[in-house]
């Protein structure tokens, strides 16, 4: 059974910041199997240890969801043998089973969810609900005027199949936003293959109703708004 510091498990309740649950500790605000305590450095088993705050139950939480903004150089995945992943970057000790939904490439970057919650991803993730991804694109040469067509019509990018339908909204010569709806490996970078143009950089905006959260720098975190959340789930 997993152990973990008091004040961390504290933090990450959301009772308050790391110094906040310092002084509710030293105020003796904070008990623990009945018993009050005053440093945060003891270690509780956060499955049978009872954690009180004013008298009050601090449930951990069962689901989490932190929005990342996902720099470049991590691979989104839960466990790698060479290189950083996403999971590194998110500050929270006490839940286990987080894992990415869904995978941006190393050198991708924006919005990544990040969860515990198998049924939420799996609504976002399947191929029959259609959920929109929008990526910012940056390419090394002009974009055809006849992309957009073409990426409406569908492409061959060596699958069985052409691409869905996706949007594309020309920004500039060689920048766009480009909506799709499936998730096939490098599926961006290969669609702008296919017209002649490779892609330099690639950020995702926006995955359905979440959009990246532009104030959160690259490699940034934080929870889900209940608002965010409920607009996903819906
Ligand atoms: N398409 C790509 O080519 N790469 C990504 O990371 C995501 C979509």
């Amino acid at each position: 059974m997993s152990q973990l510091r008091l004040d961390k498990y504290l933090a990450d309740a959301g009772i308050g910041s790391r110094s906040q649950v310092k002084q509710y500790l030293k105020k003796g605000m904070i008990s623990v199997n009945d018993t009050i305590v005053k440093s945060g450095d003891i270690k509780i088993r956060p499955e049978t240890d009872i954690v009180q705050y004013q008298g009050q139950p601090v449930l951990r939480e069962e689901f989490v969801y932190y929005m990342l903004n996902k720099p470049a150089g991590y691979v989104s995945a839960t466990e790698d043998n060479t290189c950083e992943t996403v999971l590194s970057l998110i500050p929270d000790s006490s839940h286990h089973d987080l894992f990415p939904v869904g995978r941006l490439d190393k050198d991708t970057e924006g919005l990544l969810l990040i969860t515990n919650d198998g049924v939420l991803a799996h609504q976002l993730l399947s191929p029959k609900k259609h959920v929109d991804k929008t990526y910012y694109v940056e390419v090394d040469t002009a974009i055809p005027p006849a992309a957009s067509q073409q990426f409406q019509e569908g492409i061959d990018i060596g699958e069985k199949r052409p691409t869905l339908p996706a949007r594309l909204d020309i920004l500039s010569p060689v920048t766009a936003h480009i909506t799709i709806q499936e998730g096939k490996f490098h599926q961006v970078k290969r669609m702008f293959h296919a017209i002649g143009c490779e892609v330099l950089y690639l950020k995702r905006i926006r995955m359905g109703t979440l959009e990246l959260d532009e104030a959160l720098p690259p490699g940034g975190s934080r929870r889900l708004t209940e608002q965010e959340l409920n607009a996903l789930s819906r």
